[in-house]
């Protein structure tokens, strides 16, 4: 099937299997390969990106429900030349090891805060909850979302 739908501001189409994830479509037929593949069922967070403004789990939705849509992968937070708020941030806290969980964290952080800006801690820890680290442990990862939000509060 021919899917069609806006990718970090690009309007792209992709030929896809009826049953492809948006995940694999985003990694294996255009060749965005930030968005990372854990779990492949819905819990670990990891290939979370940003459809219509919302944090979506891409394992979980199929390429072809991205029809007409605006979706945003972690390469469509930062420009090539300068860090996102929340990239520079995370660099900053440490917020990162393998990295491997930190598209996902990004995604759904810049989600939350172009909602809510003031978000408190316990509101970030709430919403990052969906998101599994195996590396860092979660403070550190808090403390960069909540040091963003001023980039998010203009
Ligand atoms: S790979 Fe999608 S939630 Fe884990
Ligand atoms: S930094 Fe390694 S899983 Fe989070």
């Amino acid at each position: 099937m021919n899917v069609a739908f806006q990718l970090n501001g690009r309007n792209i189409h992709a030929d896809v299997e009826p049953r492809m994830t948006l995940a694999d479509c985003l990694r294996h037929v255009l060749r965005e390969t930030g968005t990372h593949v854990g779990c492949e069922h819905g819990v670990c967070g990891a290939c979370t990106v940003i459809v219509d403004g919302a944090a979506v789990r891409s394992c979980l939705l199929l390429a072809v429900q991205a029809e007409g849509a605006r979706v945003v992968t972690v390469e469509g937070l930062s420009s090539d030349e300068t860090l996102s708020p929340l990239q520079a941030s995370f660099r900053k806290h440490h917020a990162l090891q393998c990295g491997f969980c930190t598209p996902g964290m990004l995604t759904t952080a810049h989600a939350l805060l172009s909602d809510e800006p003031n978000a408190d801690k316990a509101r970030i820890r709430e919403v990052l909850s969906g998101n599994l680290c195996r590396c860092t442990g979660y403070i550190a990862i808090v403390e960069a979302v909540y040091e963003a939000r001023k980039a998010y509060q203009k």
